[in-house]
C-alpha cells in the first residue's frame, strides 16, 4: 500500500492517536520509512516549532525527520477551519504549494500518513474542501469514528459521501477514547458491520495519558497491533 489519509467523522475523535498509532506500527514493526503530514494544523496558538501539536506528534510517532514546513505546510492561531482561520490573518492558502510538499514526502518515504482536520467537508478555502484534495492526491482514506452513541450516522454518512465522489475508503476504525463500555459502545460495532460497505478494521482500545508524557513509540504500535486488523498494511 502507498500512502494514506486519515479523516474523521469531526474534530476530536482520535485522528491523531490513530494515526500516530499507525505510523509507530509501520515503521516500527514493518520496517517501512514512514512520512507524516497534517497539511492545516490551527488552533496551537504559536508557531508549529514552538508548541507541540498534531504535525509534531506524527512527526515523533513516525521517526521522521523531514522539515516541519514540508509535514505542515499551513498552521493557524484559531482553532478553526483552515479557510476561516487564513481569513482571520488575511493569510492565502495557495494548494499548489501544499500538493508540492506531499508530492515531495511521497517521493521521499514507502508510505506518507496524512492526517486531516475535523472531517471530510471542511473548507481549506473558498469552495475548496478536503474532499476535494483527497480526490485530487487520489489518495485511499481510512475513517477514524468514535465508539459511542452518535457514530452510526456520522460514520455512515462520511462513508458514503467519500464513495459517491469516487473515493477509495480502506476502511473505518472506531476510537475507544472515553472506555466507558456503555451500551451505545456494545452494539455499535455490530450495526455498521451490518450497514457498512467497506471493513470496519477495528476498534482502537482505550488508552488513559496516551500522550500524556510525550510520545511512546512502542506503546503506540502495540495498541494498533493489538486492536486493528493489520493485514490491509502489508
Ligand atoms: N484511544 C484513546 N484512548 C485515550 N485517549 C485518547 C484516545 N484517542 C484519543 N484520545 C485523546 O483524545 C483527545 C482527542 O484525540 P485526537 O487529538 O487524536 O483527536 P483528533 O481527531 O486528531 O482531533 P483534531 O480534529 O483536533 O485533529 C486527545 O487528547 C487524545 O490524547
Ligand atoms: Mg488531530
Amino acid at each position: 500500500m502507498k500512502n494514506i489519509f486519515v479523516t474523521g467523522t469531526d474534530t476530536g475523535v482520535g485522528k491523531t492517536a490513530v494515526s500516530c498509532g499507525l505510523a509507530a506500527y509501520l515503521s516500527l514493526r514493518k520496517g517501512y520509512d514512514v512520512g507524516v503530514m497534517k497539511p492545516f494544523e490551527s488552533g496551537n496558538g504559536a508557531s508549529v516549532e514552538e508548541m507541540p501539536g498534531d504535525a509534531w506528534a506524527l512527526k515523533q510517532a513516525s521517526g521522521s525527520t523531514d522539515d516541519i514546513r514540508d509535514v505542515n505546510p499551513y498552521n493557524f492561531k484559531a482553532p478553526l477551519a483552515p479557510e476561516t482561520a487564513a481569513m482571520l490573518e488575511n493569510a492565502h492558502i495557495d494548494i499548489a504549494r501544499v500538493t508540492a510538499a506531499y508530492t515531495k514526502l511521497a517521493d521521499r518515504h514507502d508510505i506518507v500518513i496524512v492526517e486531516g482536520a475535523g472531517g471530510v467537508l471542511v473548507p481549506i478555502r473558498d469552495g475548496y474542501f478536503y474532499s476535494d484534495l483527497i480526490v485530487a492526491w487520489q489518495i485511499p482514506v481510512i475513517l477514524v469514528s468514535r465508539l459511542t452513541l452518535g457514530t452510526i450516522n456520522h460514520t455512515l454518512l462520511s462513508c458514503h459521501y467519500l464513495r459517491s465522489i469516487g473515493v477509495s475508503v480502506s476502511g473505518v476504525i472506531l476510537n475507544d477514547m472515553l472506555g466507558e463500555n456503555d451500551i451505545a459502545s456494545q452494539t455499535n460495532p455490530g450495526m455498521l458491520e451490518k450497514y457498512l460497505t467497506v471493513p470496519l478494521l477495528g476498534i482502537f482500545s482505550h488508552a488513559p495519558g496516551l500522550f500524556a508524557r510525550g510520545i511512546d513509540r512502542e506503546r503506540l504500535a502495540d495498541l494498533f497491533e493489538k486492536s486493528i486488523k493489520c493485514d490491509i498494511f502489508q
